[in-house]
């Protein structure tokens, strides 16, 4: 709302300063520097280089043509300090503008159309088959599914994407190991566990039997080649393991719209490779194939010398694909920072390559999450089940339903929604580019920083909201006037654009910060204001305001990907 003001003031003024100076002029108009200066600032001195007039004459025009400004009516106080333009808004018919255009959206409130008819491929999550699901794929998770929403809301067409890791010399070995010493009852029975087992004896025994690396490297030789057999095998492997993750999935709340892992694109590489070579990118070094991307990245391995492909020429023909199918306007991958190479070394592929789409791939890389400062992961042989994790910290909650509100209805399904969610919270409220301390116990608590703490304060606005009886549909608008009314009323009409920041910076800490925030106004008012008072009009106003606040929380913690729950 805010936003728009300040659009349509740069506008105008652009527009009536070229008349008047006869010349194209840039003026930027912002938020001044402290509060206490007022809501919109305009520094005035490049008009003054532009137009090379005097300050003082420069500041008298611009002033004079804001007055012209249909805004006009909305500005209380116009001043000049150091030039410096600074707009006072009139509280009252700022607010009542805020609370219209709410009213007039509702449930779209916030919701932008910067994506309108752009589509965005996002990659997240994408664990490795027969492999744990780490640490790092479910911050993949939590931060991509966060980012789809956020682009949602702001109009785009998403595509979502689990570019499942179900391809690569690894599936000779598991293969090979369960055909010689595996257990079908046991593998259908806890299928990721025991996969890694076989994987891991694998190994121990290759150190002193080398011929088996050999088997396992016929075995997925033949399994590229469509060995029906081995093929069988390995949708066995796929699925079960599919399978394990979908209880992650189910509790986060979370799908996708492709699972097409790295197996699928295994008919699709060699036209790459072809292409490559067509444009004279493919070199030969040392038997193997690469592409040198110059001094500052090192080359990009393309081919091995066994004719083998790699995760990169995979991720090629991934893009191209996705390219072709979707004709996307970005491409995400949400992947942690350790594959920073990687993703520097497939955009300049394709940039040499010479699509001009190599600009619209982007890497939302994460750091880690580390458990008493030391990167928490999923050990050799004993597995960090994140199944288990997100279990705990729905037993924390429910620990603390229990202490409060025993008689609470479904209370289980309650306390897993405010595990699971404060689990998200915890993470998206830290950039996402920095590690984190995982601490259970911190993340579930009501107070401070939490996800809980939203949840909290969106339950406590109902209970208040389901309690009222009596209303009127007027409003007194002079309460806005005052410091904590207005201070919400402004945080709220930055939603729209908190959530188009956040869309820009793929930062869904930026709107987690947003909701702590305007959670903490709403609980300094809720200490200073009475709302069911005897008056039906104030009674009404705070209603209103009380609404709002709800409504943003849920939508906002909707869109971080958090269960909203309306009891606790
Ligand atoms: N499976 C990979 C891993 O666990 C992540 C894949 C990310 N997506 C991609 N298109 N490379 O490391």
């Amino acid at each position: 709302m805010i936003n728009n003001i300040k659009t349509r003031i740069k506008k105008e003024l652009e527009l009536k300063l070229k008349e008047i100076f006869k010349t194209d002029i840039s003026v930027v108009v912002e938020e001044p520097k402290k509060v206490e200066l007022g809501d919109i600032s305009i520094p005035v001195f490049s008009v003054v280089k532009v137009v090379r007039k005097p300050l003082p004459q420069v500041l008298e025009t611009v002033i004079d043509v804001l007055k012209t400004l249909k805004d006009n009516e909305i500005f209380e106080q116009i001043n000049s300090v150091s030039g410096f333009i600074n707009i006072t808004l009139n509280k009252e018919k700022f607010s009542k503008l805020v609370i219209e255009d709410y009213n007039n959206s509702i449930s779209n409130y916030g919701s932008s159309k910067i994506g309108e008819n752009k589509t965005v491929c996002i990659d997240y999550s994408s664990p490795n088959i027969a492999k744990p699901f780490s640490v790092g794929h479910l911050r993949s998770t939590i931060i991509g599914h966060s980012i789809g929403n956020i682009l949602e809301k702001c109009g785009y067409k998403v595509v979502r994407i689990n570019h499942l890791g179900d391809f690569g010399t690894q599936f000779g070995k598991t293969i090979y190991a369960y055909l010689n010493w595996g257990n079908e009852a046991l593998v259908k029975k806890n299928p990721v566990g025991e996969l890694v087992k076989l994987y891991v004896e694998f190994n121990e025994r290759a150190k002193t039997d080398k011929s088996i690396e050999d088997e396992a490297r016929k075995i997925f030789t033949e399994l590229e080649n469509g060995n029906p057999k081995y093929v069988k095998l390995w949708e066995i492997i796929r699925e079960e393991s599919l399978k394990e993750y979908m209880k992650v999935y189910k509790l986060l709340n979370v799908s996708f719209d492709s699972y097409n892992g790295e197996a699928f694109y295994n008919d699709k590489m060699q036209a790459v490779v072809d292409e490559l070579k067509t444009k004279s990118l493919l070199k030969k070094d040392q038997g193997a194939m690469i592409v040198d991307l110059g001094e500052k990245i090192p080359p990009a391995l393309i081919q091995k010398s066994d004719g083998s492909t790699l995760y990169i020429t995979r991720d090629l023909a991934a893009l191209f694909y996705r390219k072709n199918t979707y004709n996307f306007d970005e491409v995400l991958y949400v992947v942690g920072n350790e594959q920073k190479l990687h993703f520097d070394q497939l955009k300049k592929v394709v940039s040499l390559m010479g699509y001009d789409f190599a600009e619209d791939i982007h890497h939302i890389n994460f750091g880690l999450v580390l458990q008493d400062g030391k990167k928490m992961s999923t050990r050799k042989g004993k597995v960090v089940k994140l199944e288990d994790v997100l279990k705990e910290a729905s037993t924390l909650s429910l620990d603390y339903i229990n202490e409060k509100n025993p008689g609470l209805e479904n209370k289980e399904e309650t306390a897993e929604k405010i595990g699971v969610s404060a689990v998200i919270f915890n993470d998206l409220k830290n950039l996402r580019t920095n590690d984190f301390e995982f601490n259970l116990e911190d993340m579930v608590a009501f107070v401070g920083q939490t996800g809980p703490y939203l949840q909290y304060t969106s339950v406590r606005i109902k209970s208040i909201l389901t309690s009222v009886t009596e209303e009127t549909e007027e409003l007194d608008f002079s309460l806005f006037n005052e410091g904590h009314y207005f201070e919400i009323i402004k945080n709220i009409s930055q939603y729209e654009d908190t959530i188009i920041k956040s869309k820009e910076d793929y930062a869904p800490s930026i709107l987690a910060k947003y909701l702590l925030n305007l959670a903490s106004l709403f609980n300094s008012f809720y200490a200073k204001e009475k709302v069911m008072v005897e008056d039906l009009v104030e009674r009404n106003t705070k209603l209103q305001v009380l609404r709002m606040v709800r409504n943003i929380l849920n939508d906002g913690m909707d869109l971080l990907g958090m269960s909203v729950i309306q009891k606790m």
